[in-house]
């Protein structure tokens, strides 16, 4: 079965982002001049996906209003002849894909996110994408899973190795065996082991192939690591019954979910921006010499 739907929870609270995220959802936070959740939503068209149910929660309004028409916004623009910003601002209405919208009422982990979906998935394979992880490759790595699921037609979640101290950060996988280049039998899934107790360090990224049977399994899932419903305990029991594999990513990860990466993420993107690659690039060239020469100083 063709996979055409996708899943983005964005219910979250935002806290690792306070104040800003106060009364504005995490995901609107811009990346140069791009709303994180709108490069979410290129990927997922990008990869072929038709339908995506966003799973939203209180203050997350703007999320709608983004992706919906602005005809004031257009209008004024039109009279001004502001051709460019037109067309840009038009494009995000027309993307080319079906936006639904449902809320998570509390929020209480990944998986329950996720169980808000299965009427909206119903009996079809389908995709999640976390909103935290912007993905950089030829091929979208959404795409990369589904072309894995049409040759194998079992559910595969995107793995990429990350520094061992890293680990209790993600979920990580029990790899038992890589049976074609990247591909991964898994043993178990893990919610953030400790790292000495971490089976490898194959960690989730914000990336899965999921069969439609995971609903089954998070109607009587039991809260998991901090409390919460997680979609990493739910892969494991399913993976007991249907083979679940792992894929592993091999290309650029961004994570937005946290200040530091958030900040790297804007900076990378802005080198790359036509409108401001050439000044920032003098600026950080720039401040690196400065701040060597504070260094310096420092050491002296
Ligand atoms: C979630 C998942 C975790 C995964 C991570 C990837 O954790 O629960 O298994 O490794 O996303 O970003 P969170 O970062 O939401 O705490």
């Amino acid at each position: 079965m063709k996979v055409r739907k996708a899943v983005i929870p964005a219910a979250g609270l935002g806290t690792r982002f306070l104040p800003a995220t106060k009364a504005m959802p995490k995901e609107m936070l811009p990346i140069v001049d791009k709303p994180t959740i709108q490069f979410i939503v290129e990927e997922a068209k990008k990869s072929g996906i038709e339908d995506i149910l966003i799973v939203t929660g209180k203050n997350k309004r703007s999320i709608e209003d983004h992706f919906d028409a602005n005809p004031e916004l257009e209008q004024d623009l039109q009279e001004k002849h502001k051709d460019k910003l037109l067309k840009l601002t038009q494009s995000i209405t027309d993307l080319g894909v079906n936006l639904y919208y449902t809320r998570q009422p509390h929020p209480a982990g990944l998986g329950d996110a996720i169980y808000r979906a299965k009427s909206f998935v119903g009996d079809e394979p389908f995709v999640v994408m976390l909103g935290d992880d912007l993905m950089n490759d030829k091929e979208p790595l959404t795409k990369q899973l589904i072309d894995r699921y049409n040759k194998t037609h079992a559910s595969t979640i995107a793995v990429m190795r990350v520094p061992h101290e890293e680990v209790s950060k993600y979920g990580v996988i029990d790899p038992s065996g890589e049976i074609e280049s990247g591909l991964y039998n898994v043993q178990s899934f893990v919610e953030k082991p400790a790292v000495d107790e971490a089976p490898s360090d194959l960690a989730i990224i914000g990336r899965y192939l999921l069969t439609p049977e995971i609903f089954d399994i998070l109607a009587t899932q039991k809260p998991g690591r901090g409390g919460e419903i997680q979609l990493t305990d739910a892969i494991d029991t399913m993976n007991k019954t249907q083979r679940v594999f792992a894929h592993e990513f091999k290309g650029e990860r961004h994570d937005v979910g946290n200040k530091e990466g958030y900040l790297e993420t804007a900076i990378e993107y802005g080198l790359t921006h036509p409108e401001t690659k050439d000044a920032l690039r003098q600026y950080i060239i720039d401040l690196g010499t400065k701040l060597s020469r504070q260094n310096k100083n420092k050491k002296n």
